[in-house]
C-alpha cells in the first residue's frame, strides 16, 4: 500500500519577508519563493511595521501564485495552506492570516496555524531525516530560546533570553557602528578583518547553572566602549570591535547549547534562526559538538532566516495530527498557539 504524498502550502508575513512554500510530506521543498523587503527597510535603519504591512499586502498573493508556478502544482491539489499566525508584527501577520483564511476557505482545505518559533526549529526537518528527541538553539531576531524538542509538536523551553536577543543585539551593536541593515550579516563580514581578542567584552553571569541568555550586557558594553574612545579622541578600530563582539555573543551561545544537550543526555543538537547563518557560530558549535560526541545539524542558510518552508513542514505535522484552525483564526504579537515558545 502507497501513503499519499501530502502537499502543505506555507504562507509567512511575521516581519519583513513575504513568503510562500510548497513542501511535501514535511521534508521536499517543492517551491520556495521570499520577497525580501529588507531593500525597503533599509534607510530607516530597521524594520518599520506599517511600511512592512502594506509591502505584504502588495506581495502576498503574487509570491503564492510563484510558489504554485515554481513547484508546478495546482491549488486544487494542496492537501492545507498553513500560515504563521504568532509572534510577530501583529500588522505584518494579519495579512498572511487574512490571506491564508480566504484561500483555505476558497479551496475548501484545511487551515493550520504555525508558530514562528516552532516553524524555525522546523527548518531542520527539511532534506534531513533528523526526528526528535534533539535540543533546538534558536537564535532569530526577535528570540534567543534553547528548546528540548521530545517530539513534533512537543517542547520544553530550557532556558531564553532575559532580555534582547541574540539577532537584536547584533542589530543594535551594527547601528552603534554604522552598519547597515541587518546588522548580523554586516558584523559578520567586518569581523572577518578583525581580532577577536582586542577587546574583552563582559558575557552575563546569570545563576549558576542557568541556561537563561542575556545580551544587553555585552551591547551596553560595547556601546559605553564606543562612547569611552570616541571621547578619547581615539580611532575606533571597528572590525576589532565586530569580532571581539561577535566572539563574546557566540562563545555564550555555545557553551549554554552544549550545556543544555549533556544535562539532557541529549546527542543531537540542532541550530535555527537568522543568526544560524553566521559562519563563526556555525563552526564554532561544530566543534564544540566534534569534542562531546554530539551530533550537529544546521538548515542551509535560506532555510535559517524567515522563510515559508519551515511553516508548510511544520504544518505538515499539525496536519498529521489533525489539529486544523478555523475561520476565527487570529494574529498575535506574543501569545502564540504554544504559548511556551514566545
Ligand atoms: O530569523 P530571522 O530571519 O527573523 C526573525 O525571526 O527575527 O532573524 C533575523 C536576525 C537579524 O537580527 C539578523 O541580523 C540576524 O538574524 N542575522 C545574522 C546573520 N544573518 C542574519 N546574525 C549574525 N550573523 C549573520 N550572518
Ligand atoms: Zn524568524
Amino acid at each position: 500500500m502507497t501513503t499519499k504524498d501530502v502537499l502543505i502550502l506555507g504562507i509567512e508575513t511575521s516581519c519583513d519577508e513575504t513568503a510562500a512554500a510548497i513542501v511535501k510530506n514535511g521534508r521536499q521543498v517543492l517551491s520556495n519563493q521570499i520577497f525580501s523587503q529588507i531593500d525597503i527597510h533599509k534607510v530607516y535603519g530597521g524594520v518599520v511595521p506599517e511600511i512592512a504591512s502594506r509591502s505584504h499586502i502588495e506581495k502576498v498573493s503574487g509570491v503564492v501564485r510563484q510558489a504554485l508556478i515554481e513547484a508546478n502544482v495546482t491549488a486544487e491539489k494542496l492537501d492545507a495552506v498553513a500560515v504563521t499566525n504568532a509572534p510577530g508584527l501583529v500588522g505584518a501577520l494579519l495579512v498572511g492570516v487574512s490571506f491564508a483564511k480566504a484561500l483555505a476557505y476558497a479551496l475548501n482545505k484545511p487551515l493550520v496555524a504555525v508558530n514562528h518559533i516552532e516553524a524555525h526549529i522546523c527548518g531542520n526537518y527539511i532534506s534531513s531525516n533528523l526526528a526528535p528527541p534533539f535540543v533546538c538553539l534558536v537564535v532569530s531576531g526577535g528570540h534567543t530560546h534553547l528548546v528540548y524538542v521530545e517530539d513534533y509538536g512537543v517542547y520544553t523551553v530550557l532556558g531564553k533570553t532575559r532580555d534582547d536577543a541574540a539577532g537584536e543585539a547584533f542589530d543594535k551593536v551594527a547601528r552603534a557602528l554604522g552598519l547597515g541593515y541587518p546588522g548580523g550579516v554586516e558584523i559578520e563580514k567586518l569581523a572577518k578583518s578583525g581580532n577577536p581578542h582586542a577587546v574583552n567584552f563582559p558575557r552575563a553571569s546569570l545563576e549558576e547553572g542557568s541556561l537563561d541568555f542575556s545580551f544587553s550586557g555585552i551591547k551596553s558594553a560595547v556601546l559605553n566602549y564606543l562612547n569611552s574612545t570616541a571621547m578619547s579622541g581615539l580611532e575606533v578600530n571597528k572590525a576589532n570591535i565586530a569580532a571581539s563582539f561577535q566572539y563574546a555573543v557566540v562563545g555564550v551561545l555555545v557553551k549554554k547549547a552544549v550545556d543544555a544537550c549533556i544535562r539532557n543526555n541529549c546527542t543531537v543538537l540542532a541550530l535555527a534562526g537568522g543568526v544560524a547563518c553566521n559562519n563563526a557560530l556555525r563552526n564554532a558549535i561544530e566543534k564544540a559538538c566534534g569534542e562531546n560526541g554530539i551530533q550537529y545539524i544546521v538548515p542551509k542558510p535560506v532555510f535559517c532566516t524567515d522563510n515559508a518552508a519551515m511553516v508548510a513542514s511544520n504544518g505538515y505535522y499539525t496536519y498529521l495530527k489533525g489539529e486544523f484552525a478555523n475561520l476565527l483564526l487570529n494574529a498575535h504579537p506574543n501569545m502564540g498557539n504554544y504559548s511556551e515558545l514566545n
